[in-house]
């Protein structure tokens, strides 16, 4: 019984597998992709062993009719089918489907030729037009709404999880065939154990989806529109925007310089002298380099423009597709294919993030699926024309000697071509749309790789304007030496900013009421830090740089130190996290000198007139904590700090920050006598 007044415990949802019947068409659906793959490989290299004594033009193009096959029937009938699909019971439809392609998967070693291989791969795939819808449908009758991203996720990782599984299967499948070939009754092929697995997986999605009960009688509901008009739609939205439409584009390209190995694989194996196992290899590793960058790639060169990186990952894969079009040996080209897998993959997850990031929340379900679409259609696309290419160029080698001869094949011809391609769209990508523009590419990607942020602002800066940080903690009078300074500058003809954190911007003013209103005590750490490093980058935006850029001297009463101290040791908050939210809200901009006025907060804390502030208002070990972190950071650099004695007489000390200010400044200042200083305005900090 609930009690009133108390809220009922939620118990924690349980994991969408949980549920019965959605798992049953789950397991369905996982084996019947395992078995589409299982599938394709099978019949592109059955088709490849069947011609194999017509010549290498006649391979080629046999394999591509098997590619072409395979996608003929859902660009052509796939509207007709959705709508007929749309009549039918799903369980029934689906049972049916299973069966049917059972039977059609099983014939095609019994028949053995390859005009039943093109006949039966058209077959199977007008069957699948039902099918799918079916199971589409299916998915939100088993599970509840909330779950359906849950279902989503998991229908996507079987869709394209089981292609490496299904191609290392195959491979393996080649060591039983040729030990058990003598035993077999029909053929000595892997392709033919594949087939009669892939029959099975059919065989044993039909028996589960049987037994599912869950499915209501219904038929398929609306049929989704085909993916020619999904392409066709989507385009219109996604071409008028220049960022998306080059994403878009990229995104496709790296995926087609995968498409490009997949469809030659067969030929450039054989020519390798690799069979069966070596093309079911060479399959898999795109698959499995594509994962890896995808799970790899957002994690990768963080201080990396994410532009410039998804840039430079399609250009890394036409290299990659080059050097494998070219190096004849296939243990390295499987190798390479990894990699080229693993650049595309990171080129697809970077484009599907950014792309996220730039299109509005209305238009980004229709973006993604237009993407979805895309893609099979390009991939299909690739897969068919690769072959066919390469089958229509020929066989040419090069021979430099009696004993040397160099090939150099319809298949090298046509990756070759993908890698220039994928080239020049990495290339494009990275001219179009650079978000750090006349930023030398190779500085940054080599700060990226040794964990840096590359700096350029700061250096083309310091030789226009001066920037000087003053940092402490409370009471060490750092205020009124900044100003002190910004006097002494501004005597000299120097262009003086001076400006202090928080508060120095219009927004930053209502941050700084936030952050230092006593009556926010309970503010947790991290927002505090957040909201410093707000305050920061509106500074750094606003004030700090148009500063620069016109050649003044900015001095700053706190920068970015004063969150590594107070928020990083402080509140102890990770170091790390403080500083990379810094180096992001300041674009990286560090000062040329900072000022340390050290004082022990026991002194410091008593020089304090006004009521104490929510920062102040910390006990004494907190604000030990702060100069002691102050201390660490000036001591790692010593070039780029002045550490001050703040308890010293104040003349004393802006005399100090003087000399040490007149070393870094471009026009030289003479030394001049003490009365020149001036008045002291009293302590404020
Ligand atoms: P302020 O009155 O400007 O203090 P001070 O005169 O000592 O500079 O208030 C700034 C307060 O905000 C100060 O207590 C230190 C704190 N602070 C942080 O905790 N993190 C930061 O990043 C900055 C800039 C200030």
């Amino acid at each position: 019984m609930t009690l009133p007044g108390r809220a009922t415990p939620r118990r924690k949802p349980a994991h969408v597998l949980a549920n019965v019947p959605y798992r049953r068409l789950w397991t369905s659906m996982s084996m019947c992709s395992l078995g589409d793959w299982l599938n394709i490989i099978a019949l592109t290299a059955l088709a490849g062993n069947l011609t194999q004594s017509s010549g290498y033009q006649v391979q080629s193009l046999a394999i591509g009719g098997v590619f072409v096959a395979k996608m003929l029937p859902a660009i052509v009938l796939g509207p007709l089918a959705g709508a007929v699909a749309d009549r039918f019971d799903r369980r029934l439809t689906m049972v049916v489907a299973d069966i049917l392609r059972f039977a059609l998967v099983l014939s095609i070693p019994l028949v053995g030729t390859y005009q039943w291989v093109i006949v039966a791969t058209f077959l199977v795939e007008c069957v699948n037009l039902f099918w799918v819808p079916a199971k589409d449908a299916t998915v939100p009758n088993l599970v509840p709404k909330e779950r359906l991203e849950e279902a989503n996720q998991l229908n996507l990782l079987v869709t394209y999880g089981t292609a490496p599984v299904a191609a290392l299967m195959f491979a393996a499948l080649s060591l039983p065939a040729a030990l058990l070939g003598g035993m077999l009754p029909i053929g000595r092929e892997p392709t033919t154990l594949a087939l009669f697995l892939n029959a099975v997986l059919y065989l044993a999605s039909a028996a589960l989806i049987f037994n599912l009960r869950g499915i209501p009688k219904g038929h398929v509901g609306h049929a989704a529109p085909s993916v020619l008009r999904q392409v066709v739609d989507g385009w219109r939205f996604v071409g008028g925007n220049q960022v998306i439409r080059g994403l878009v584009i990229g995104m496709l390209g790296a995926f087609a310089a995968g498409g490009a190995v997949v469809g030659v694989a067969k030929i450039y194996v054989e020519t390798l002298e690799g069979g069966d196992a070596g093309y079911g290899t060479v399959f898999g590793a795109v698959f499995v380099g594509m994962a890896a960058g995808m799970f790899f790639g957002p994690r990768l060169l963080r201080e990396l423009s994410r532009r410039r990186l998804f840039g430079l990952a399609i250009l890394a894969a036409g290299f990659v597709l080059a050097l494998i079009a070219l190096v004849h040996d296939l243990v390295v080209v499987i190798l390479l294919t990894v990699v080229l897998g693993a650049c595309a993959g990171i080129a697809w997850i970077i484009g599907y993030t950014l792309i996220g990031l730039e299109v509005e929340d209305r238009l980004r379900g229709r973006t993604f699926s237009f993407l979805q679409s895309t893609a099979r259609i390009v991939l299909l696309l690739v897969v068919a024309v690769a072959p066919t290419l390469a089958g229509l160029f020929g066989q040419h080698p090069i021979t430099f000697g009696p004993e040397l001869v160099y090939r150099f094949d319809g298949a090298n011809i046509v990756m070759l071509a993908g890698a220039v391609l994928a080239m020049v769209v990495g290339v494009l990508a990275l001219r179009h749309m650079d978000d750090r523009k006349g930023v030398s590419i190779f500085g940054d990607l080599f700060a990226a790789v040794r964990g840096e942020r590359f700096a350029p602002e700061a250096a083309e800066e310091r030789s226009h304007g001066l920037f000087i940080a003053f940092e402490g903690g409370e009471g060490s009078g750092k205020t009124t030496q900044s100003r002190m300074l910004a006097i002494w500058l501004r005597d000299q003809g120097f262009d003086v900013v001076q400006t202090r954190e928080p508060g120095a911007t219009k927004v930053g003013m209502r941050l700084r009421a936030i952050l230092l209103d006593a009556a926010h005590q309970g503010l947790s750490p991290r927002s505090e830090a957040l909201l410093y490093a707000a305050d920061r980058a509106e500074h750094v935006e606003k004030v700090i740089r148009p500063a620069l850029r016109r050649g003044a001297t900015v001095i700053s009463d706190r920068y970015v130190d004063s969150s590594l101290a107070y928020q990083g040791a402080g509140r102890a908050l990770d170091q790390e996290d403080v500083a990379r939210i810094n180096s992001w809200a300041t674009g990286g901009l560090t000062p040329d000198l900072t000022v340390l006025i050290d004082v022990p907060p026991s002194v410091g804390l008593t020089r304090m007139a006004s009521p104490a502030d929510r920062i102040e208002s910390e006990p004494l070990e907190f604000h030990e904590r702060v100069r002691r972190e102050f201390r660490a950071l000036a001591a790692t650099d010593p070039d780029r700090y002045l550490v001050l004695d703040g308890t010293q007489a104040q003349n004393d000390i802006s005399r100090l920050v003087q000399d040490r200010v007149r070393e870094i400044l471009s026009d030289p200042v003479p030394v001049e006598s003490e009365e020149a200083t001036g008045t002291m305005p009293a302590i404020r900090d």
